[in-house]
């Protein structure tokens, strides 16, 4: 059975409702899915999951939430098995989703597998939430 962690910030709701999907998601093929508040876990943990999930709203300048997120993910990038598969996920307010291009690129280039990535303007729509539960398929694949 694979482990997997759905690790987001979220202040009003938007980036939670899709981790909880994810993890629906991942739940369905039989994985052990861990969903938490990044602010609820250490960097080190990371290593006991088989895939993580990782969410953000775009913040502070069309970026990835900073005082949380943003440090966390400067550290499980040392931390984590090359290759870690992950997904990415988020809701912008305006900037049409490019604080995601950004952050998979960033992934990308720190030598995670990116399987794949959602970004929604505000609340996301149903179409939407069947997308997150198809991504968190395919991390329990
Ligand atoms: C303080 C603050 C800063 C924000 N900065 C940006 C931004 O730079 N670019 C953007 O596209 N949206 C920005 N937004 C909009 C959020 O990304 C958007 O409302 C998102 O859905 C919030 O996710 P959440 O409901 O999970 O907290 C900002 C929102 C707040 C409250």
């Amino acid at each position: 059975m694979k482990k997997i962690g759905v690790i987001y910030w979220s202040n009003m709701g938007n980036v939670e409702v899709l981790a909880d999907h994810i993890s629906t998601g991942a739940k369905s093929l039989g994985a052990d899915v861990e969903v938490k508040l990044v602010s609820e876990i250490k960097p080190n943990e990371i290593t006991k999951y088989d895939a993580v999930a990782l969410g953000s709203p775009s913040m502070d300048n069309n970026k990835i939430e900073q005082q949380e997120m943003e440090p966390f993910i400067n550290e499980i990038r040392l931390l984590a098995p090359n290759n870690m598969p992950i997904v990415l996920f988020g809701s912008y307010g305006w900037d049409d989703g490019k604080f995601m291009v950004d952050w998979v690129q960033r992934m990308k280039d720190e030598k995670f597998d990116v399987k794949g990535s959602i970004a929604v303007k505000e609340a996301p729509t149903a179409k939407q939430l069947e997308k997150a539960e198809e991504l968190g398929k395919l991390l329990a694949e």
